[in-house]
């Protein structure tokens, strides 16, 4: 009941500032003239992506009123305020904006037909203008879609005006296509440098839109994943067996992610700093240890359990600390769910067979909230449990992965992101694909001597 009512407030929170915004983009509108439709189409669409198709990634009614008033404000400036063409309103930046920022195309595309059809009718309603927009800004969206360099987003500023330019300029003609004049260059101009300087703007501009819209781009998440980065850096000397865990995690997660179409780039990078907590106490986990010895033999279950839990939070700390990326943090947080400390609970048993322990001993979550962190949670019990396994077999491997998942599922820690049964299938079978890859090469080479023996 009380998740309804926390849900249905944020819900009704969003939609009254989606209804001032659009009480405040009508006073623009009145103020300069400009005709309706623009405003209607906006508030067409956002119905459409959002209640009719259900779109996934739909931003907020706060995120979208705050893009579509910034929209707003430039294409006005760039149009009314200044000696500019109409042609450099820069709807090409805002599609490779939307697209960097929210990773679905399908939004893309709405909101470039909505801010395309804003600067036709800024313009006088001129029909020629909002076609050339939408085109560049099209072309700009699928061009940009899932790129990782920043190089590729100027790439694509550019294409995207050279099509703005070529549409405009066959809408626009009267005369011969052969016969160039002043005109046409003029608008080259304008049209490819609308497209170049808009995408170097984005690049610019990018950190700070990801700090409003708590998104992370895979453009950043590509830096994140350098091992230069000093969490990462300190991982690699201070817990090099967690920086090995966090590898094998990354590799089976960005695979998984990659067979259900989840963000592969997100899941490896988050895979990256999962566990960056444990190292402020390596030792006291397992795979840190090069000579094994039991290191908790001497503490109290509860003691145990409150280190291995708490690499939860001081992971966190450690984040937030580095200033890492929310989405990053999310890993982190989430990566355990609510699981529980198994090994510890049953020792607790042990000690005090009647006492009743379950909830202390469980990781204080909160459960994956998105399919990434869901697959990173399971990629992370499967990693671990690989390691124990004596003979690897292809059917040992896919009993161990199957039990995983379903154990998993059932316990309720996956109930809290959409994976529908056929993405837990297809995420299964890519685990078992890729720990058979990973087991296979190990062969056993006949030693030295048993060589010489048979000689
Ligand atoms: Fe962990
Ligand atoms: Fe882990």
């Amino acid at each position: 009941m009380k998740i309804f009512i926390k849900k249905s407030k944020a819900y009704i929170g969003s939609l009254a500032v989606g209804i001032l915004f659009v009480i405040f983009a009508g006073i623009i509108f009145f103020l300069y003239s400009i005709d309706f439709s623009p405003l209607i189409l906006g508030v067409a669409l956002v119905l459409y992506g959002r209640i009719l198709r259900k779109i996934e990634k739909f931003p907020s009614y706060i995120d979208l009123s705050l893009l579509a008033a910034f929209a707003i404000l430039i294409s006005l400036l760039v149009a009314v305020h200044s000696k500019i063409s109409a042609y450099g309103i820069p709807a090409i930046g805002f599609a490779i904006l939307v697209t960097l920022l929210f990773d679905n195309l399908e939004f893309s595309l709405l909101f470039a037909l909505f801010i395309s059809f804003l600067g036709g009718s800024i313009d006088g309603a001129n029909f020629n203008l909002g076609v050339s927009l939408f085109m560049g800004s099209l072309v700009a969206a699928c061009i940009s879609y899932r790129i990782r360099r920043r190089f590729q987003v100027i790439k694509a500023g550019i294409l995207a005006g050279v099509v703005q330019f070529l549409i405009a300029f066959l809408m626009e003609r009267e005369q011969s296509f052969f016969v160039l004049n002043n005109l046409d260059f003029n608008l080259f101009k304008i049209c490819i440098s609308n497209g170049f300087i808009s995408s170097i703007v984005v690049l610019g501009l990018l950190p700070i839109f990801e700090y409003i819209f708590k998104v992370v781009t895979n453009i950043s998440l590509l830096e994140l994943s350098d091992f230069n980065h000093p969490l990462l850096r300190r991982l690699i000397l201070e817990a090099p067996g967690t920086y090995q865990h966090s590898l094998v995690v990354a590799n089976l997660s960005e695979a998984a992610a990659e067979t259900i179409n989840a963000n592969s780039l997100l899941a490896r990078v988050g895979a990256y700093y999962h566990d960056i907590g444990k190292m402020l106490k390596p030792n006291y986990f397992v795979e840190n240890l090069v000579t094994y010895r039991d290191v908790h033999k001497d503490l109290k279950p509860s003691m145990s359990k409150l280190i291995i839990v708490n690499h939860v939070k001081e992971g966190v700390e450690l984040a937030k600390k580095h200033r890492l990326n929310p989405k990053i943090v999310d890993f982190v947080t989430q990566h355990h769910g609510r699981s529980l400390v198994y090994y510890f609970y049953q020792k607790a048993k042990e000690h005090e067979p009647g006492a009743e322990h379950e909830e202390e001993y469980r990781y204080p979550g909160p459960r994956p909230q998105s399919k990434e962190t869901a697959i990173v949670l399971l990629a992370d019990t499967i990693e671990a449990l690989s390691r124990t396994l004596d003979e690897p077999t292809p059917s040992r491997i896919e009993e161990m992965v199957r039990d995983v998942v379903k154990k998993r599922f059932m316990e309720g820690e996956l109930d809290e992101t959409n994976l529908t049964l056929k993405d837990l299938e297809k995420i299964t079978q890519s685990f078992i694909r890729t720990l058979c890859a990973i087991f296979h090469t190990r062969i056993n080479y006949p030693k030295e001597e048993s060589r010489e023996k048979s000689k």
